[in-house]
C-alpha cells in the first residue's frame, strides 16, 4: 500500500487525475474514508460546529485539534492527514511553528492547513523552510467570519478575484504545497487551478479544481440547518455510509460532482 504524499498529489494534478478529501474527526469515519479511497483526510476545525455544536469554528483549541487528529492518524495507513491550525494558533510565525509541531508530533498530521492570503506569507515561508507541509486556505475564511460579515461567497468583484489569485501565486512561491479554495466562483477557481503548479482543493469552487472536499457530516445528510448550495447528500442515493464515501470518490473522479447546481457563478 503506497502512502499518499504531497508528491503523489502533485503527480495527480499533472496527470489530470482528480483526488478527494473529506473531513473526519474520529477513528471510525477515518477508517471508512480510507477504505473508500479518500486520498486526503482533513481534521478540520469545523469540528467546532459538527462535534461541539457551536455556531462557528472559533472556540476550537489546540488541545482539541491534537486529540481529534491523533484519533484519525492512529488508524490511517495510506491517506494523507491534514489538520487545521485553529483560530489564533498562528498569531506569530514562531507560534504557528510550535503549534504545527504539536499537530504533527503529538497528533500525527502530515500537513497543516492555515487560513489567510498574503498576510500569512512570512508564516508559510517560515514553516516551509523548516520542513512543514502546508495547505493555504483562501476564499471564504471561516475563522474570519465576523470580519467577513458572514459565510458568503468571495471573489465576485474583479478586485477581490485578482486579490485571491495573487494570494495563491504568492503562497505557492512562499512554499505552500496545496491551496484550498472555499466558496469562490467557478471561473475564478478554474483560473487559479490553471495558474499554480500545486494542487487546488475546492469546496463550493466548481468542478475544475484538482480535488474536492466536503465536511463528512454534510455529505451524509447530517447538516444542522439548511445545507449550503455546494453540499450533496451522498447517503440519500446509497445504502450505507461506506457506500456514500465510495460514491463520493467515484463522482469526484469522473467529474459528476460537483454539478452546476453545487457551484457559484
Ligand atoms: O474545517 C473544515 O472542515 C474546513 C473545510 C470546510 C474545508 O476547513
Amino acid at each position: 500500500m503506497n502512502k499518499i504524499t504531497t508528491t503523489t498529489l502533485k503527480k495527480m494534478k499533472v496527470a489530470g487525475e482528480k483526488f478527494t478529501c473529506l473531513t473526519a474527526y474520529d477513528a471510525s469515519f477515518a477508517i471508512a474514508q480510507e477504505e473508500a479511497g479518500v486520498e486526503v483526510i482533513l481534521v478540520g476545525d469545523s469540528l467546532g460546529m459538527v462535534v461541539k455544536g457551536q455556531n462557528s469554528t472559533l472556540s476550537v483549541s489546540m488541545d482539541e485539534m491534537v486529540y481529534h487528529t491523533s484519533n484519525v492518524s492512529r488508524v490511517c495507513q495510506k491517506s494523507l492527514i491534514m489538520s487545521d491550525l485553529p483560530f489564533a494558533a498562528d498569531i506569530t510565525k514562531e507560534q504557528a511553528y510550535s503549534n504545527s509541531a504539536r499537530l504533527i508530533g503529538e497528533g500525527g498530521a502530515h500537513m497543516v492547513k492555515i487560513e489567510g492570503g498574503v498576510t500569512m506569507l512570512e508564516t508559510i515561508e517560515f514553516l516551509a523552510q523548516r520542513g512543514v507541509a502546508v495547505c493555504s486556505h483562501l476564499g471564504l475564511l471561516p475563522q474570519s467570519v465576523y470580519k467577513m460579515g458572514g459565510y458568503r461567497i468571495q471573489g465576485r468583484t474583479s478586485q477581490e478575484a485578482e486579490q485571491i489569485l495573487n494570494d495563491a501565486l504568492e503562497l505557492e512561491k512562499a512554499g505552500a504545497d496545496i491551496i484550498l479554495l472555499e466558496c469562490v466562483p467557478t471561473e475564478l477557481a478554474s483560473r487559479i487551478t490553471n495558474s499554480v503548479n500545486i494542487p487546488v482543493i475546492g469546496i463550493g469552487a466548481g468542478a475544475d479544481c484538482d480535488a474536492q472536499v466536503l465536511v463528512c457530516y454534510d455529505m451524509l445528510g447530517l447538516t444542522n440547518g439548511t445545507p449550503a448550495r455546494f453540499v450533496k447528500n451522498f447517503l440519500a442515493e446509497t445504502h450505507s455510509i461506506q457506500d456514500a464515501f465510495k460514491t463520493y470518490v467515484e463522482q469526484v473522479k469522473n467529474s459528476q460532482f460537483p454539478a452546476d447546481e453545487h457551484t457559484f457563478n
